[in-house]
């Protein structure tokens, strides 16, 4: 009986997909518990690669039973996109291998309209976000007016929730942004078709998880997103609107805390963020290019999701162990060691320097700070490793790799306090060194 927790341990886009389906191998159940369709997540199998959104990297593996939990919010036509996409490769989704929680949230047009009018109205302080309606789906849930997916079972009150709700936000759109209304009449209409595809997958999936971890099964909860993204925990307000991290996962599957065993943070070997906010470690120019790629290669640096270039750093170990203190990590899965291969050498953020305010002195500090505004003044301090020439991605074992490559790995285990247990050199399943 184990529950094992997937997170991001930097700002999303670790590559938390590629480590759920390497892991998916040996789980009988993937649970997605927070987050919507901003996730973006990469899996890679032979030439073949998935960009999945809402649905939990485990759908590629046919003996996995995948959920969508309670604490996800849905948009059905990227559900229902997803869905027809993956049966026309071949994978078999059907509602015996996909369950999906009644109590999730639906995103609407109108949730979609509300985020991108409210990020044009931030102007210059917009939070960058990726329009998919996420904070406003949240929003509502969280002021009790949001749209549960089980009203994708009730036809008798789905259109009079629709028209209620579009009414709602028409208001808002018109008064507080100037913004063109909704018509409420196609978009029931279109949920109600919605509603017909999607009403068989619906489950109560906390008593799916409950009785599965009861018979000793395994399941694995996939975060998206990332710790600094966390809407308690990240870099408020340039957040998410969910919680990322492994309280979430808690939360957002209805479990509770006694059943859980690994709780693994993926770590790129370097850091990204896309969207605005603060990042110390944010490098520009021709170190930033090397870093992000060109985009020629599938795994550069450019948004799943949105196709927006990422913002690149260095690895900041202080994040790192910010994120092993909020999620209890056990562990590290750290990936895209390869792209570090050919550096000279490999600066890692240790510590950073808050700069003196108030006629303090400009002093080190090794945790994160708790607000953003001493976070906004932090500059990295770096400690630098040699680097190595050698391509990596086919080694295998930690042997197989070059000594300084090791070292990387051993500075930033004995850094976090944390072992490494899985190492990726590739976007490939067989890519993978296990620590
Ligand atoms: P996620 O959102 O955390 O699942 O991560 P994304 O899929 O958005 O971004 C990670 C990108 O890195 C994807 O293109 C992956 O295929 C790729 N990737 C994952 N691990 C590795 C690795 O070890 N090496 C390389 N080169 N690419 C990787
Ligand atoms: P995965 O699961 C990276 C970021 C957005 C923006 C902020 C708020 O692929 O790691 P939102 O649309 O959620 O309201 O945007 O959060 N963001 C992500 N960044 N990876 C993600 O998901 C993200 N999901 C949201 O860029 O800064
Ligand atoms: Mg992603």
């Amino acid at each position: 009986m184990t529950l094992d927790i997937i997170v991001g341990a930097q700002w999303g886009d670790e590559g938390k997909g590629r480590i759920t389906d390497l892991l998916a191998a040996n789980v009988d159940f993937v649970a997605r518990f927070s987050g919507g369709d901003n996730a973006g997540h990469t899996v890679t199998i032979g030439q073949e690669i998935f960009k999945l959104h809402l649905m939990p990297s485990g759908i590629i593996h046919e003996s996995v039973t995948c959920l969508i939990g309670n604490g996800v919010v849905i948009n059905p036509a990227v559900l229902l996109r997803e869905l027809s996409g993956l049966r026309e490769r071949g994978v078999t989704v059907n509602p015996d291998r996909l369950k999906i929680s009644t109590a999730a949230h639906l995103i609407t047009p109108a949730h979609i309209a509300l985020d991108k009018a409210d990020e044009a109205f931030r102007g210059d302080e917009a939070i960058g976000t990726t329009q998919r309606g996420i904070g406003p789906a949240y929003s509502d849930k969280i002021n009790r007016q949001g749209l549960r997916a089980g009203l994708l079972a009730e036809p008798e009150h789905l259109a009079d929730a629709i028209h209620d709700h579009i009414a709602a936000k028409n208001l808002v759109l018109k008064n507080e942004y100037g913004a063109a209304p909704l018509n409420a009449t196609d978009i029931a209409a279109q949920y109600a078709d919605y509603a017909r595809w999607i009403a068989p997958f619906l489950a109560d999936t906390s008593l799916i998880v409950h009785e599965a971890l009861e018979n000793g099964r395994s399941v694995l909860a996939e975060g998206a997103q990332g710790t600094l993204l966390d809407l308690d925990h990240g870099t408020y307000p340039f957040v998410t609107s969910s919680w990322p991290t492994s309280g979430g996962a808690l939360i957002g599957l209805g479990v509770g805390p006694k059943v859980v065993n690994r709780v693994i943070g993926v770590a790129k070997a370097f850091t990204s963020r896309v969207g605005s906010g603060p990042f110390p470690c944010e490098l520009s120019g021709s170190e930033a290019e090397r870093l992000r790629g060109t985009g020629e290669n599938p795994w550069d640096e450019f948004g799943t999701t949105t196709g927006r270039p990422r913002r690149v750093g260095w690895l900041d170990t202080v994040i790192l162990r910010y994120a092993a203190r909020v999620n209890g990590l056990t562990e590290i899965a750290l990936t895209k060691l390869d792209i570090l291969s050919g550096l000279e050498e490999i600066p890692v953020c240790v510590a950073y320097e808050l700069d003196g305010h108030g006629g303090q002195q400009a002093h080190p500090i090794t945790h994160f700070p708790a607000s953003l505004e001493q976070l906004a003044q932090c500059r990295p301090i770096y400690e630098t490793l040699p680097g190595w020439q050698e391509d990596i991605t086919a080694a295998r074992s930690l042997t197989d790799l070059p000594p300084n490559a090791r070292r990387y790995i051993e500075f930033i285990s004995q850094n976090l306090n944390l072992p490494l247990s899985i190492i990726s050199v590739g976007p490939k399943r067989s890519q993978t060194i296990m620590g």
